[in-house]
């Protein structure tokens, strides 16, 4: 039999990128200050470009542009068909500059380039496809009401929206953000993360190719007490949508709460259980509990950070763990080989030591990690502790790194009730071959997403989002689109 041979992946290295301005109302500028922050190669710690550095003003700039586009520009008297079209070439334009898009994301969050390839890109162009398709499907309701009356409901787009997003998946939040945006007509301002800010300006300036007209979107980098609290406090925005710590949600809320209380969807992260019984085909939850883990450098919102393993298993499955940990390749993410890249800034790096520093402390046995790897750049070796307690602080706050927390248990009761111990409901995942005990979790886990014999499984028309701390409202699926309209109840009086 001949064997096809795959070709070889081009070996990409980290692109060289120019300044950055910002964009609004179409205009690449630079910000109202003449400011401008670096943005770091977490890989090296060396600066990559400088970028325009937004802040109030160039806010107030953004939102008399997408507010013009919103009620007098082309883009309010489009159809839903016609803006499904330019969010369609959108998405084509990603996919043809695929390739740039994810070496320029490795390069300024330091994820493997392989996996910017393999699952940021393809998702992130997936959401805006399947959003695309929504443009000319939303509407609403024709009502029988009691007397002479005929009854409908509008789904009018809510209007401008601010979006404030993270770092750890920057192209991927941009469109969960400006999927459901574009689709219902509203207008954005958009401020990229400010470890992050290179693709999100890249994605602009491809929106304006695709067509989009001016005003539409904005793009706002720069700091989150400046440049986020500008948006969240602003008189002349009607919704804000925010993904990150749970803390500054609260902030953001607040100042919506006390501007023109805004419309307000929250994405705040959490401390997910991973419950794995001893039914459960090992092999397939080590690997699951792994990857739920370590992915993306443990720097996602829903990493199963509390590992639970029924006792009888216990000593196999931190066997076969272990084994796994040890041989995961941490390096550059430009190399083909690398699994695991940097974390994304000296921040993040000392936040996460700090917290391998305090399970060390609380007593907790680390198996393997707890140091950084060379010495430049933000590496941490994968870590794992075992003999975690429920009161450890590592078994209460999200961590955001490579660590990870195996807690033992006997028996359901006690794990369901354990499992909702935390003021987090992001997510939760169940390992069994017992089909009862699989629902019984999925049931009484208080999360917004429960995966079943898998981890971390991700598409557009499903929605996600937190229960409890975890958040407010859904992103995603068609969940996401009441998040961008307002329903209006019309009366037409029939006698
Ligand atoms: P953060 O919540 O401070 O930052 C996220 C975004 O919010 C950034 O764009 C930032 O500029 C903005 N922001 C910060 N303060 C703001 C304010 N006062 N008003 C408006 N916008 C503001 O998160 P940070 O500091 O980057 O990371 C700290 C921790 O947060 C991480 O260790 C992790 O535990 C958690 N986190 C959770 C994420 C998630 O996906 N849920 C994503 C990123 C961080
Ligand atoms: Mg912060």
């Amino acid at each position: 039999m001949a064997t096809a041979t795959a070709p070889k992946p081009k070996t990409a290295k980290a692109p060289k990128v120019k300044d950055q301005p910002l964009l609004i109302g179409g205009k690449w500028q630079d910000s109202v200050s003449g400011k401008t922050f670096a943005t770091q190669n977490p890989a090296t710690g060396e600066t990559i470009c400088q970028v325009a550095e937004g802040d109030k003003a160039d806010v107030d700039l953004a939102v008399k542009a997408a507010r013009k586009a919103f009620e007098e520009g082309p883009w309010s008297k489009m159809s839903g068909a016609e803006r499904g079209r330019l969010i369609n070439k959108l998405a084509d334009l990603i996919e043809q500059h695929a390739e740039e898009l994810a070496a320029l994301e490795s390069l300024d969050n330091g994820k493997p380039l392989r996996d910017s390839r393999a699952a940021d890109l393809p998702l992130t162009i997936k959401c805006y496809r399947y959003y695309a398709g929504w443009a000319d499907k939303v509407h609403g309701k024709t009502i029988p009401v009691e007397g002479p009356f005929f009854c409908y409901t509008r789904h009018e787009p809510v209007g401008v929206v601010g979006q404030i997003i993270p770092w750890n998946f920057p192209l991927l939040m941009q469109a969960w953000k400006w999927g459901p945006a574009l689709a219902t007509g509203c207008t954005i301002i958009l401020k990229p993360a400010e470890q992050t800010p290179l693709t999100a300006l890249k994605v602009g300036a491809l929106a304006q190719e695709a067509g989009i007209p001016d005003g539409v979107i904005n793009i706002i980098p720069g700091f989150g007490p400046t440049a986020g609290a500008a948006i969240s406090g602003h008189m002349g925005i009607d919704k804000v949508a925010f993904t990150g710590e749970y803390t500054t949600g609260q902030i953001i809320m607040e100042a919506a709460a006390r501007s023109n209380l805004k419309r307000v969807t929250l994405e705040l992260g959490g401390k997910s259980p991973n419950v794995v019984f001893a039914d459960a085909d090992l092999d397939a939850a080590v690997e699951g509990a792994y990857f739920g883990l370590f992915f993306n450098q443990g720097q996602c919102c829903c990493a199963g950070s509390r590992l639970f393993v029924e006792d009888k298993i216990h000593e196999q499955f931190v066997d076969k763990m272990l084994k796994k940990a040890r041989s995961r390749k941490v390096g550059d993410p430009f190399d083909e080989a690398t699994e695991q890249g940097p974390q994304v800034s000296q921040e993040q790096y000392d936040r996460v030591m700090s917290f391998i520093d305090a399970g060390k402390k609380e007593g907790a046995k680390m198996l393997c990690g707890g140091n950084r790897v060379g010495n430049q750049g933000y590496y941490i070796e994968p870590t794992i502790f075992d003999g975690v307690t429920d009161n450890m602080k590592i078994a209460k706050e999200e961590i955001f790194g490579p660590v990870m927390n195996i807690l033992r248990f006997k028996d359901i009761d006690e794990v369901i009730q354990r499992g909702n111990q935390t003021f987090y409901g992001l997510a939760a995942a169940v390992w069994t071959r017992d089909v009862a005990k699989a629902h019984r979790l999925a049931s009484a886990l208080r999360a917004g997403t429960v995966w079943i014999n898998c981890y971390d499984v991700f598409d557009a028309a499903a929605p996600f989002g937190g229960f409890k701390m975890s958040g407010i409202g859904r992103e995603l699926g068609e969940y996401a689109l009441q998040n961008y309209t307002e329903v209006k109840t019309v009366y037409v009086n029939l006698a």
